[in-house]
């Protein structure tokens, strides 16, 4: 049985030596379970499971946020060796990063801290701020909120479209000469984002090419098109450490290009929404609704009858799940890692019991039978087009 199965925060298995690599215990006297994995050009160490911490304050079932939960989340997560918080300063806004630096003013040795600026939030909109100036203000006020001297890893949300990419990150390389950003990171455009002009036209046309793929995969050139156009230019001006996009058993756009270019650079790859926002884990029920702030209110695979159209990729899940006394969560993320050894899984939680679990997906190894069952399932209903 993986540990965070049935007990969460209890393992029953006995501790084997830790691999080399891997810390013999965590602060909180837990055995670190997470392999370590290395990533980008300052070969940046990190644990192959980090923590995404925007459901504490942003994005998802609001009614039940709590600090002091969050804070046993993260505490919990680090304690097992996933290292890698990943915040943003629009998450709240701003609470995420205040939230995570309570953990990191205790604790920054055993932390790998991601955050990002370019995004802010209005009353009824976000908008994107790339100009040199603004980054500037926005890492010192990171740095405020986080109680920290350095940033591990600084992201680019995403670009503005009024200044030169080149522009917005020549100010991110001048953070890391600053000493106060570790290494550069590129979030992809947003693959989902919806009802953007562009980026309807650019599915249309990829409709019109007769484009359409089991996974999305065959479909995915193109779908990432912006994000490599913005890789290759903030190359010529920095290097990139780290990419974060959307990968999860359900969205695998990013398998056809970005995985690959990241690779073949030794660019880490963050894998954002790893259990497809929740839906992968088998928890949700189709029908059960969501708060109207909760981000699946308008997401197209969570109305009632896609969430049903969708079950066979949870019943595949709980199929190898089974085999190996896991969750589906678990198999969800394990086959994340499974992607190559650049990519770290980032599962968003808020939740004690579902970090320890998610964490007990670092030890789960799929066979050759699992993936090619894995391979086969359907692809998923719900798209922002419908
Ligand atoms: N760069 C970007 O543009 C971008 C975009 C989106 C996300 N991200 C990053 O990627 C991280 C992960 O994405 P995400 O959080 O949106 O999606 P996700 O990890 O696919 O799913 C998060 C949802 O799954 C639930 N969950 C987590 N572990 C679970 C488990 N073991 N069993 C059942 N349910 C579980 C969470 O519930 P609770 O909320 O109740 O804990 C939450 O509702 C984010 O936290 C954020 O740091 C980046």
């Amino acid at each position: 049985m993986l540990r965070g199965r049935s007990a969460p925060g209890h393992g029953t298995r006995t501790a084997a030596p830790p691999p080399a690599g891997r810390a013999a215990r965590g602060p909180g006297g837990v055995r670190n379970q997470v392999e370590r994995r290395t990533i980008g050009a300052g070969a940046l160490s990190v644990g192959s499971v980090g923590l995404g911490c925007m459901p504490m304050n942003w994005g998802y079932t609001t009614s039940q946020q709590n600090g002091e939960s969050s804070l046993r989340a993260v505490h919990a997560a680090l304690d097992r060796g996933c290292t890698v918080l990943d915040t943003a300063d629009m998450y709240g806004p701003f609470t995420n990063e205040l939230l995570v630096g309570r953990v990191l003013k205790e604790r920054r040795a055993d932390a790998f801290v991601s955050t990002k600026c370019g995004l802010l939030v209005g009353e009824q909109h976000i908008v994107a701020n790339g100009r040199p100036g603004y980054v500037k203000r926005a890492c010192d006020a990171s740095l405020r909120r986080l109680q920290t001297e350095v940033i591990d890893l600084y992201q680019l949300h995403r670009a503005d479209p009024e200044v030169p990419v080149e522009e917005t990150w020549g100010a991110m390389a001048e953070l890391v000469s600053a000493g106060k950003v570790r290494a550069l990171g590129l979030c992809a455009v947003g693959a989902r984002a919806p009802r953007r002009p562009e980026w309807r036209g650019q599915r249309a046309r990829r409709r019109e090419r007769g484009g359409t793929g089991a996974h999305g995969a065959a479909e995915a050139p193109g779908m990432h098109d912006a994000t490599l156009r913005q890789l290759e230019r903030v190359q010529q001006v920095f290097p990139v450490s780290a990419v974060e996009a959307e990968l999860s058993v359900w969205s695998r756009e990013a398998l056809a290009a970005l995985l690959p270019w990241c690779e073949a650079r030794g660019v880490g790859f963050l894998a954002a929404m790893p259990l497809g926002n929740g839906f992968l884990s088998g928890t949700l029920t189709p029908g059960q609704g969501f708060e109207p702030d909760d981000l699946r209110a308008r997401h197209p695979r969570f109305t009632a009858e896609m969430m049903a159209a969708n079950q066979p990729i949870v019943a595949g899940l709980r199929r190898v799940a089974a085999r190996h006394g896991a969750t589906p969560a678990q198999v969800a993320l394990a086959w994340v890692l499974a992607r190559g050894r650049h990519v770290v899984a980032l599962p968003g939680t808020k939740r004690e019991a579902w970090a320890v679990e998610n964490a007990g997906a670092a030890e789960l190894r799929l066979t050759e039978r699992d993936l090619a069952e894995i391979a086969e399932l359907p692809a998923a209903r719900g798209s922002w087009e419908d």
